[in-house]
């Protein structure tokens, strides 16, 4: 069955007709054509595929377009700023060497918006906690979790 939709992603709207089986990911990725969020294990364990939902992370894999209709969406095209340079939470995962094959990146980086949109100083294990339905095969987590504290500072003004 198709359903006519609006999604609001990165601040733009797409209105758009969608089957009532495609997922959030297989439609920001295939029909809007936005490829970096990461497709995994598709099946919610990974975290891989994580984009904000009116400011929430959400594991776009698990959830169907339809569900997301009017809603804003961030995803990790949105974070860039001015001449796409990097946002500083990206800043930190390169200055704190957190990436490697880079593919769950995205997610990682969404959720640690979400965290610090509403923590601006958290400790270690409120970042770990932020983190914990993320899985990275190569760079492993010290580094990832150091550039999320990183980016805390630098958001704050104190690097
Ligand atoms: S691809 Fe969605 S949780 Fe793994
Ligand atoms: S950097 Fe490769 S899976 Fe995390």
């Amino acid at each position: 069955m198709k359903h006519d939709i609006v999604l609001k992603i990165n601040n733009e709207t797409h209105r758009i007709t969608v089957d009532s089986r495609r997922t959030l990911l297989e439609v920001i990725r295939e029909e809007i054509g936005l490829t970096g969020t990461k497709e995994m294990c598709n099946k919610g364990d990974c975290g891989s595929c994580t984009v904000l939902l009116d400011g929430r992370p959400v594991l776009s894999c698990m959830m169907l377009a339809v569900e997301a209709d009017g809603k804003e969406i961030l995803t990790i095209e949105g974070l860039a700023g001015e001449k796409n340079s990097l946002h500083p939470i990206q800043q930190a995962f390169v200055e704190s060497g957190a990436i490697q094959c880079g593919y769950c990146t995205p997610g990682f980086i969404m959720s640690a918006k979400a965290l610090l949109d509403k923590n601006k100083d958290p400790n270690v294990d409120e970042i770990k906690n932020a983190i914990s339905n993320h899985i990275c095969r190569c760079t492993g987590y010290v580094q990832i979790i150091e550039a999320i504290g990183r980016a805390a500072k630098i958001l704050g003004g104190v690097e």
